[in-house]
């Protein structure tokens, strides 16, 4: 079992992070020279993997409205919610709903320090090192237990973390784990890369190996079952663009990276 305690990794500028990596490809300033490198290999593999990372931003911010706003959700919790940018998941659900409550953990020390300076003004959200491998761990942590009311459905943002998890982690039981601790009418939305026969998946999935930590690919029915019980909604699991897409959401016909990831919302039922 891990250090209840810290779950967070020691802080090493030396070795390339996934969320500073991810930082970079966005334009952001919240990286080192070694993340900077891994970005750069990426974007010369995949020259329009930018845009599938900020495709990655919309869908969130698609899904955040559509929680809020259609579903009612009132209380969200962000696993791996990679380093503060220009629209965050807050930020997205508190222009529909002021006082919607917002629950940041990842176990990268420089999120933690960057949501907590952003935060500071701010009481409905928070922020708190969590890791993904320990679910249990993050349900009973005391800021956790207080910030949200357990009786009332939550929405759960598994956004572009799970591939990070190697499938000798489980990921099958660590959502099984979080899902059983929502109360019915939650709804869970999963972001995750796709192992397609689509050539960029392999050019990617290659690029992604050599440069951090490891990164699995897996089909759409790998991902279904991530879902377990709940009832998925439509417009079920799908590539990104095609969830809910906006007017200004661009295809995967014209940018064929876009079908390199898919997207997907649960929901929990009644018991
Ligand atoms: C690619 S970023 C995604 C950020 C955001 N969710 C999004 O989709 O825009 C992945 C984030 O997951 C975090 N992460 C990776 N593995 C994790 C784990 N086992 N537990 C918690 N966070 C993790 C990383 O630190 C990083 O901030």
């Amino acid at each position: 079992m891990k250090d209840r305690q810290s779950p967070l990794a020691p802080l090493d500028p030396s070795h390339a992070h996934v969320s500073r990596i991810y930082d970079y490809l966005l334009d952001g300033k919240d990286n080192y020279a070694v993340d900077r490198a891994v970005g750069d290999r990426i974007i010369a593999t995949v020259p329009t993997a930018q845009i599938g990372v900020r495709a990655q931003r919309a869908v969130l911010g698609r899904v955040v409205r559509h929680l809020v706003k259609e579903a009612g959700i009132r209380q969200l919790i962000d696993i791996g919610s990679g380093l503060p940018t220009a629209d965050n998941v807050h930020q997205i659900a508190q222009r529909v709903v002021g006082d919607c409550k917002v629950i940041y953990a990842d176990n990268d020390p420089v999120v933690l320090t960057h949501a907590r300076a952003l935060l500071a003004d701010d009481r409905a959200t928070i922020a708190v090192a969590g890791d993904l491998t320990d679910p249990q761990a993050i349900i009973d942590d005391p800021d956790v237990r207080a910030h949200v009311d357990w009786d009332k459905p939550i929405g759960l943002l598994l956004c572009g973390i799970l591939h990070y998890l190697p499938d000798s982690e489980n990921p099958r039981e660590l959502t099984e784990t979080l899902c059983a601790a929502l109360p019915s009418g939650s709804y869970v939305f999963i972001h995750h890369l796709l192992d397609s026969d689509d050539p960029g998946s392999a050019e990617l999935r290659a690029v992604m190996r050599s440069g951090m930590e490891s990164s699995t690919f897996r089909t759409k029915d790998q991902i279904l079952t991530f879902f377990g019980n709940l009832e998925l909604m439509p417009p079920g699991l799908i590539i990104v663009p095609e969830w809910r897409p906006d007017a200004d959401t661009l295809s995967a016909e014209k940018y064929p990276v876009l079908r390199l990831a898919c997207a997907g919302v649960g929901r929990k039922p009644s018991a």
